[in-house]
């Protein structure tokens, strides 16, 4: 049986040209860039390029680009690096994100409360799980050491004013910091640096390697190492940089970032083929997330009488690789924070399902899904009815 790939959020397969682009730098060009030598110099040439490809499709200075092993490490860095770095230089100990964080950020930023002395504070979202701006406006004072907001959701798509939140931080000189891992794939990163002061990217969100990201930090951000050591990036990441992965990382963004324009109405086409089928053809389902301010490749639902694991499992065996949620949810049985503060029911919360394509999406792979989730949906509830009833 074919199967038929629509977790693009999770994760993406890499592009050929992105491969191609990294495969001289395991081997023949293998040099570790901190070296004198020519090894070294060709591997550093290399690294150097990626920061100013990377750079250039942002319009920020090479020197606010610092690689790091993943996402996840970006917003660790963003979040610890600048928090502790405030508190020590201005006592700062207030930490203001929102309720719909990836958990990258907010159990960080938990350690943080619990461990380091911090206020957690939470802005409030809608229905949509998007950040009130006011909310933040009454919030902000000199006292928060940093604010952060996800960009684009990665369970259900919606896309935060960040450049709004970002100016209301600015205007109060409180660093703003934005988890843009799922954006970066779908939203124009050009100018960024006008409204945010930190910004996290991971390569396989975009059609890069795994196990490599980068964090844009503005000149002039206090922010302190999270890993010590060697004087790697700025020495605010120690050591030794991945270059094969950070060249594919700069190959991926500049083709994502280049291939925008002709991309985002292809995915938003088969998206919303999706968002329409579903709400016309199953019965007790309802989007989660902006119906419009939405990733361009994101459709993400709760069903009532389903169990979103259950239904993963169904799924898969019927050809399909869907989601629940994030991808480090899967066989977590507890419904969503993020669902939960957007005011879903734990019951509903846990009957959630996320469809998201990508650039080797077909229409048919997508009609093929529209035809056969209704099935899925029906046989899996008549199942549960039937054991409710023995
Ligand atoms: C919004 C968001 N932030 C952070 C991460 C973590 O990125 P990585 O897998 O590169 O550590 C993810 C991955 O799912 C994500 O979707």
């Amino acid at each position: 049986m074919k199967k038929i790939y629509m977790d693009y959020a999770a994760t993406t397969p890499v592009d050929e040209r992105v491969l191609e682009a990294m495969l001289p730098y395991f081997s023949g060009q293998f040099g570790n860039p901190s070296s004198i030598h020519l090894y070294g110099q060709e591997a550093e040439a290399a690294l150097e390029d990626a920061r100013e490809i990377i750079a250039q499709q942002m319009g920020v200075h090479s020197s606010e680009i610092v690689f790091t092993g993943c996402g996840t490490e970006s917003d660790n860095l963003a979040l610890r690096g600048v928090a502790l770095a405030r508190k020590s230089k201005t006592r700062a100990d207030r930490i203001l994100i929102s309720p719909v964080e990836h958990h990258a950020v907010s159990h960080t930023a938990e350690q943080l409360a619990d461990h380091f002395g911090f206020r957690l504070e939470y802005l409030k979202v809608d229905s949509y799980g998007i950040v009130d701006p006011d909310d933040l406006r009454r919030k902000i004072d000199r006292d928060v050491a940093i604010v952060s907001v996800i960009y684009g959701n990665n369970e259900i798509g919606s896309i935060n004013p960040v450049e709004e939140l970002g100016q209301i931080c600015r205007a109060n000189e409180i660093p703003f910091h934005t988890d843009a891992v799922q954006a970066a794939a779908h939203l124009s990163m050009k100018g960024l640096g006008n409204w945010c002061d930190l910004a996290s990217f991971g390569a396989h969100k975009f059609y890069g390697p795994k196990g490599v990201g980068a964090l844009f930090i503005r000149k002039g951000t206090s922010i302190l190492p999270i890993q010590t050591g060697g004087g790697q990036e700025f020495g605010l990441r120690a050591g030794t940089q991945n270059v094969p992965y950070i060249v594919g990382m700069a190959k991926a963004f500049e083709l994502a970032q280049m291939e925008l324009q002709n991309m985002q109405p292809f995915l938003m086409q088969l998206r919303d083929k999706i968002i329409v089928s579903v709400q016309e053809f199953i019965k007790g389902a309802y989007l989660t997330g902006h119906p419009v301010d939405r990733l361009s490749n994101h459709a993400s639902f709760v069903f009532e009488g389903v169990d979103g694991n259950q239904l993963l499992i169904h799924l898969d065996a019927a050809g399909f690789a869907c989601s629940s949620g994030s991808a480090c949810k899967t066989g977590d049985p507890k419904p969503s924070h993020v669902l939960l503060a957007m005011g879903i029911s734990s019951q509903l919360a846990l009957g959630s399902l996320r469809v998201t394509v990508g650039k080797y999406t077909t229409p048919d792979e997508v009609e093929n899904f529209v035809n056969s989730l209704p099935v899925v949906i029906q046989n899996f509830r008549k199942l549960n009815e039937g054991i409710g009833k023995r």
